[in-house]
């Protein structure tokens, strides 16, 4: 095979800022947490974050990488979660992209991003965060530990409570969960987004399978 040409970036040598756009650019589709909180008042703050993941499932545990506003405060979602001790995610399909586009508005405090989206809170099962209805599906989470990795970044991991998904997008036997159903939106590099409407099957090989298909077994190299 013919190696291609590559530009390596040593990170060691490169901004903050640098190191963002590369592995913001590169790390693609990430999903979009549309994060929903409380404060201590019961007030209801809403945000999207796309440095999130699921990372495990037992325990069922969400990460959420929270960046430090420029004066070093932590952004509400934060902060409402170092208070309360629970979030929601909501999961954001193409029908929700808009609102949630309203919702990342860095609105001074007291406003009420969701009313502000036209969107409709709905009473959290095992936590005080509601869930969006508009949403395809919610995960109630409970605070489970911050990550305190530097000046720049929190990350928050969460235990994932309950998972509301909307009637009809999963097979409650095989708990499949219909992609075309949950429509869900990726974020790529800058401002851009993915669609998910082309997702496929690609089952995992057997080693016999592996043989039977290329006709040969794999090289043992050590
Ligand atoms: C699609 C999208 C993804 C975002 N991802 C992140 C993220 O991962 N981390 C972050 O700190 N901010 C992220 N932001 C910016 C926050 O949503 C924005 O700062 C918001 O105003 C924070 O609100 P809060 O203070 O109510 O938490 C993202 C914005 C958009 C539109």
């Amino acid at each position: 095979m013919t190696v291609a040409d590559t530009t390596c970036f040593a990170f060691d040598r490169l901004t903050p800022r640098e190191r963002y756009k590369i592995l913001i650019g590169t790390v693609v589709p990430r999903p979009i947490a549309f994060v929903t909180t409380v404060d201590k008042a019961g007030a209801v703050n809403a945000a999207p974050y796309s440095f999130f993941n699921c990372l495990s499932a037992d325990p069922a545990i969400v990460a959420l990488g929270v960046e430090y506003r420029k004066d070093g405060t932590s952004k509400d979602t934060a902060r409402n979660i170092a208070d309360t001790g629970v979030f929601t995610v909501n999961i954001v399909s193409d029908a929700v992209l808009e609102a949630m586009n309203v919702c990342a508005v860095p609105f001074p405090p007291g406003i009420d991003e969701l009313a502000a989206a036209g969107l409709t809170p709905v009473a959290g099962a095992r936590v005080a965060s509601p869930r969006i209805a508009e949403c395809p599906a919610a995960l109630e989470c409970r605070h489970y530990q911050t990550l305190h990795i530097g000046r720049s970044r929190e990350i928050i991991l969460g235990e994932v409570l309950c998972v509301h998904l909307r009637s009809g997008i999963v097979d409650p036997k095989t708990l499949h969960v219909d992609p075309a159903g949950l429509d869900a939106i990726g974020r790529m590099g800058g401002h851009g987004y993915i669609r998910t409407r082309d997702s496929f099957d690609l089952p995992t090989m057997t080693v016999g399978e592996y043989a039977a298909r290329t006709g040969h077994q794999p090289a043992i190299t050590k």
